[in-house]
Order: structure tokens, then C-alpha cells, then sequence
């Protein structure tokens, strides 16, 4: 019996984390390309709560966002990361939320992509992959990318216009769903 290839596909849900809390943002745009024209078998989950969760600290109690947060990641089978530079660095809010997970380890062995999309964005995208080096995240050698000069590889209405961006963006979904599905 034959089947059609997209009834043997696993669903692979997929977690993706915004680095901007502006809805407008380059790398949202981005991100919500992403989550638009996801291949099937992908289930994005947008998660747009890093602006809520409290400055990092080392509490008795975790708060209940906290708690959220970290089993959202828990239950994703991949976490897509989507962010600009800001000053050099990391945007402040995302990185005090992947502060929130370096002691409890929601992120071992957990597939992650990278999509660093900025004016220039090395710096970040470099320290980025280190702060997911050390929580043990699991990041696959085409499952990052980083697109500078974004805002001139979209157009006017929020579409990817460079083709070569499109393509390398499919490419890194692809490569995190195809790892995600060997596990
Ligand atoms: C506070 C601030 C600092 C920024 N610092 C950098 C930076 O160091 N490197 C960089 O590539 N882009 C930097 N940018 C540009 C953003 O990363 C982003 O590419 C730019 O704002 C594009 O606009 P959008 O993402 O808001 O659409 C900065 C932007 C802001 C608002």
C-alpha cells in the first residue's frame, strides 16, 4: 500500500521565541513568515512573553510566568530563536529568559535554531550561540543563520524580497525538523 509522504510525517512542534518585543521588528516580520508558511508537519507556538517575565533572580519560589515559560519549552520538540542585535549584544529580555533556564535545564539537549536578523548582528549572534553552548542546547550546523542588513531583504508589505534569504531561512526549519524528528 502506498502512503502520501505527509501522512507518515511526525508533527513536530516547535517553539519560536521572539528576541523583539516590537510587533514590528525585522525579525518578527521574519518569524511570522516562518510561522505562516510552515512545511507541513511543523507546529509553530509563538511565544510573546519574554517582556513579562521578571528580571532574573535566584528565588525560593519560581514565579507561575516562570514556571510557564519553562515547560512551554519543556514540551516542544525544537525551540526556534528569531532576534536583532541591540547594542552589541543579546536584547536584554531574551537573554534574561534563557538566564531563567541556566540551572534547570529546559534547554538540554533541546534543538534549537538561531536567526539572527539585524542591521549588522555578528556580535549577538555569536554570544547567542555561546549562552546556548552553555545550557547545553542542542544546535545543528545549518539550523543557524544570521541575515545582516535585514531590512533591506524585506519588502514593503513584510515578505522576504531576497530569494537567497528565503531559501537559507527554509533551510534552517528544515534542518531543525529533520533533527527534531530523529530524536
Ligand atoms: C536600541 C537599539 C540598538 C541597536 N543596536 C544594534 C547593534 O548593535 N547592531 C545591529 O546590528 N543592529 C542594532 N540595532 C538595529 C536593530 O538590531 C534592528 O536591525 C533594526 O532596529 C531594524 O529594525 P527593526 O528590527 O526594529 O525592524 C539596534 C536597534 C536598537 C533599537
Amino acid at each position: 500500500m502506498v502512503h502520501a509522504n505527509h501522512a507518515l510525517l511526525t508533527m513536530i512542534k516547535i517553539l519560536a521565541i521572539p528576541g523583539s518585543l516590537r510587533w514590528n521588528s525585522s525579525s518578527n516580520i521574519i518569524l511570522n513568515h516562518i510561522v505562516s508558511s510552515a512545511p507541513e508537519g511543523m507546529l509553530f507556538e509563538v511565544y510573546d512573553g519574554i517582556g513579562t517575565l521578571p528580571h532574573f533572580n535566584d528565588p525560593e519560589e519560581v514565579p507561575p510566568v516562570v514556571i510557564e515559560f519553562k515547560q512551554r519549552i519543556k514540551k516542544a520538540d525544537a525551540v526556534l530563536i528569531c532576534t536583532p542585535e541591540y547594542a552589541f549584544g543579546i536584547p536584554g529580555s531574551l537573554k534574561n529568559a534563557l538566564d531563567w533556564t541556566v540551572s534547570s535545564g529546559e534547554f538540554l539537549n533541546k534543538h534549537v535554531g538561531l536567526i539572527t536578523a539585524s542591521s549588522q548582528g555578528e556580535k549577538s549572534h555569536a554570544a547567542l550561540l555561546l549562552v546556548l553552548t552553555a545550557i547545553s542546547a542542542n544546535i545543528g550546523e545549518d539550523a543557524s543563520l544570521l541575515i545582516s542588513f535585514v531590512r533591506s531583504k524585506l519588502d514593503s508589505s513584510g515578505k522576504i524580497k531576497d530569494e537567497v534569504v528565503a531559501n537559507d531561512v527554509r533551510n534552517v526549519i528544515q534542518s531543525l525538523a529533520s533533527a527534531a524528528r530523529k530524536n
